[in-house]
């Protein structure tokens, strides 16, 4: 039996191979590379000393899935494919919701027809919006105020899931809110790999540590935070990678659900932008140029976890702290400058 990881050659997803593989769990990637190359897992098998099973498709396309489901005994899906650039999903609203919606309701149609019921889908914090208190509670309310097509995706598709399980409690449904992932594995052979200049925060960092940006832009200073600049979750990719293995874990042990766990997945603790800045300079020993401009359109001021239903339910824990992200970020972009494509 094995467990089918959407999306695996993907940032958190090929991290996530390596926790799976740790507790002892066969994986079968399943991902289109629309937004990773197969590099991701070979160095993933270089890590583990194992091959990763890999097969070249689309979650849309009902007729690979079918395929991809008769030849592999699957036991379980993490559901990591899917588009994930907020400002892009503006421009291509059409293609996001396509691309997300569509294809999980394409993956979830075949999953039935092969009666494998158990699914782990990856939820953003951004289902929240703008809440009025933090830290975030998994029972706030979500869906409205959402910013953008990409937010609204996920809105969404956790519905389409809270339908289906009221529908059948035979379905067994993990949904995770992942807060902000940061960070890479300690070999520094596989990190997060964008395409073009980076739009997220911590590969803009190390971008500009490296050399290859000049400076690094801070979107306002003007918000009721510490310091004027945005608060978020950071959180390290293997910690989060990890927290799949435990949601695993938990549905095994279920035999009905009515209804998915939804779990928020943060450490808890907010960071401004400039105290992540300075963490990285401190464990690089590396100046990272700012300079303050105008708030990016769509961003919230502070974000960030109540994480204790995460150890309740699924007995999970972050185990690393901000620096140990910095570092592992660092320890990834100075060995891969050019991420992927330097091999
Ligand atoms: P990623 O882009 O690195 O990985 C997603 C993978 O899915 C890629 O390898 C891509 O090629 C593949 N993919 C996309 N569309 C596909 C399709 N139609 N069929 C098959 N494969 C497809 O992104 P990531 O950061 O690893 O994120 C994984 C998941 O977690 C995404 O669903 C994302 O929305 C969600 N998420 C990410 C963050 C974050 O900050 N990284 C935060 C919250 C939620
Ligand atoms: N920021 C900058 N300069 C940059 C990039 C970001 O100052 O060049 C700031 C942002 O304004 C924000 C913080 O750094 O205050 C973090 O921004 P990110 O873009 O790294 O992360 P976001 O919290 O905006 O978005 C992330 C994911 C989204 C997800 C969202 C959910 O990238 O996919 O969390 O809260 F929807």
């Amino acid at each position: 039996m094995a467990i089918l990881v959407t999306g695996g050659a993907g940032y958190i997803g090929s991290h996530t191979l390596i926790e799976l593989y740790k507790a002892g769990l066969e994986s079968v990637v399943y991902d289109n590379l629309s937004n990773a190359s197969k590099e991701s897992l070979k160095r993933v098998a270089q890590i583990i000393g194992q091959e990763i099973t890999f097969v070249e498709g689309d979650i849309r396309n009902k007729e690979q899935l079918r395929e991809l489901f008769s030849n592999y005994s699957i036991d379980g899906v993490i559901h990591f494919a899917g588009l994930k650039a907020v400002a892009e999903s503006v421009q291509k609203p059409l293609e996001y919701y396509d691309n997300n919606v569509v294809g999980t309701l394409r993956l979830l149609e075949v999953m039935g027809e092969f009666d494998c019921k158990s699914i782990i889908f990856s939820s953003s914090a951004t289902v929240y919006g703008e809440p009025n208190k933090m830290p975030i509670r998994e029972e706030f309310p979500t869906g409205n105020g959402i910013t953008n097509p990409y937010g609204r995706s996920k809105y969404m598709i956790e519905e389409i899931l809270k339908d289906l399980s009221k529908s059948d409690s035979s379905w067994k449904i993990v949904i995770l809110r992942y807060f902000n992932p940061i960070g890479a594995h300690e070999s520094g052979l596989i990190g997060e790999d964008p395409n073009g200049i980076p739009n997220n925060l911590m590969p803009y960092i190390s971008q500009v540590a490296i050399g290859k940006l000049n400076e690094l832009q801070v979107f306002g200073d003007d918000y009721p935070t510490v310091d004027g600049t945005g608060v978020r979750d950071y959180i390290h990719v293997v910690d989060l990678a990890n927290a799949h293995v435990k949601a695993l874990e938990y549905l095994q042990k279920q035999t009905v659900m009515p209804e998915p766990l939804i779990v928020n997945v943060g450490r808890g603790q907010g960071y401004s932008v400039l105290e992540l800045i300075r963490a990285f300079e401190k464990v690089s020993g590396v100046k990272v140029p700012y300079r303050i401009v105008g708030r990016r359109e769509g961003d919230v001021a502070i974000s960030y976890a109540d994480a204790t239903l995460a150890k309740k339910k699924l007995d999970w824990v972050a185990r690393y702290d901000i620096e140990k992200m910095c570092a592992d970020s660092w320890n990834w972009q100075k060995k891969n400058p050019n991420g992927y494509e330097t091999s």
